[in-house]
């Protein structure tokens, strides 16, 4: 069907509903920093550049001659590697099997999630001032009302359906304490509001500890009305293979599960088989966490050299840094040193004065970005 086709202007688009995609705005700063005659060093994105480990590949190989549909719930193995390592990696107690969900990525899921809670017309979601952009998307796509907020005071007497949290935050390396943690699990159970911790950083955490929303020590060991979601794309390089899992309260999981069937929303076996290699086995992992701590020393010392501050950035794998002055003058600057990042109102009208800059380059590019930001 064209694009001008009667049935989709009469009916109205689902992308009109959405923001405009902001990357076309930073088009001409990407032409800029390519023009460098040492290259572009691209840090506006968080992907991962570093290959998949070994044990991972053979464990995606291995199930590759299977033929038949995989369980949308995952295998046992699967949801036995989550719960372990949840426990074992961040010290996550009293997650039944059951109450673990694979996804195909979790951009998916946070996109789907509002809708597949059958959320919509008077709901609220409450999602983060600065934000990832997808939790927005997600409330968009349901038809919710949504509003950005930090703290709990700014919800007034609102009593919201779904509460975002993202800690370690995507883009400014924020991380929330037990006693915020606990605020907003107390809080939620008063409004009957379900609490969604997004926490694909948790495992890079730098120089503060990062607890998850499920560590007792947040939720007194009762996981009703909590989830959490967890990638594999940061810390075992999965972003490729779409790889995560939520997990939390049993019967919330059960109805994400119910509607997923229904849906076709599987995770592919050879990666169900992948994630369990990988959830398996800490030593990839810790290599990878070593290689994004010695970016992120070279980087932040060669920004602070050059006049930034460096706000946040406690964990996860971005620098939130600021010169003063909008985020566009700041992108521009450093287009001209080769360098393009992420400008901060991409994640929210809080975000002007800030730009994102993403530890995720090889050693080679984040030494060339270093000389380029400490050049006299
Ligand atoms: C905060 C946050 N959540 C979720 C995702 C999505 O990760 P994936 O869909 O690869 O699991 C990202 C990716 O950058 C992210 O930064």
């Amino acid at each position: 069907m064209s694009s001008g086709s009667p049935n989709l202007t009469t009916r109205g688009r689902v992308s009109s509903l959405l923001p405009d995609f902001p990357w076309d705005t930073i088009a001409d700063a990407k032409r800029r920093a390519e023009a460098h005659p040492d290259g572009i060093v691209d840090l506006s994105v968080g992907t991962p550049v570093d290959p998949v480990d070994p044990l991972i590949r053979a464990a995606l190989a291995s199930v590759s001659e299977v033929p038949g549909y995989p369980a949308t719930h995952g295998t046992p193995e699967l949801r036995a590697a989550a719960v372990d390592a949840s426990k074992r990696r961040y010290g996550i107690t009293g997650i039944a099997p059951e109450a673990v969900l694979p996804v195909i990525g979790t951009k998916e899921l946070i996109a789907g999630l509002p809708r597949l809670l059958g959320l919509g017309g008077g709901d609220l979601v409450v999602i983060p001032e600065v934000a990832y952009p997808t939790y927005e998307v997600g409330a968009l796509l349901a038809g919710t009302r949504v509003l950005r907020a930090d703290g709990l005071t700014r919800l007034g007497p609102e009593r919201p359906a779904l509460i975002f949290l993202n800690s370690p935050s995507n883009p400014t390396g924020k991380v929330l304490g037990v006693p915020h943690l606990r605020k907003v699990v107390e809080f939620a159970r008063e409004r009957g509001a379900i609490v969604a911790s997004d926490e694909c950083y948790l495992g890079l955490a730098w120089d503060e500890p990062a607890v998850s929303l499920l560590d007792p020590e947040v939720c007194d060991g009762d996981h009703t009305g909590l989830l959490v979601i967890h990638s594999l794309s940061k810390t075992s390089n999965l972003a490729s293979y779409r790889a995560g899992f939520v997990a939390g309260d049993p019967a919330l999981v059960r109805e994400l599960l119910e509607v997923r069937k229904h849906s076709g929303m599987i995770v592919p076996l050879p990666v169900q088989a992948a994630m369990t290699a990988a959830l398996g086995d800490d030593n990839h992992e810790q290599q990878q966490r070593e290689r994004y701590r010695r970016r992120r020393e070279t980087l932040r010392n060669a920004l602070r050299q050059a006049g930034f501050r460096i706000d946040d950035s406690h964990a996860g794998l971005y620098l939130w840094s600021t010169r003063g002055e909008h985020a566009r003058v700041t992108l521009d600057w450093l287009a001209e040193r080769g360098i393009l990042a992420a400008p901060g109102d991409f994640y929210g009208p809080s975000g002007t004065q800030h730009v994102r800059i993403a530890l995720t380059a090889t050693d080679e590019r984040i030494a060339a970005a270093a000389a380029r930001l400490t050049a006299a």
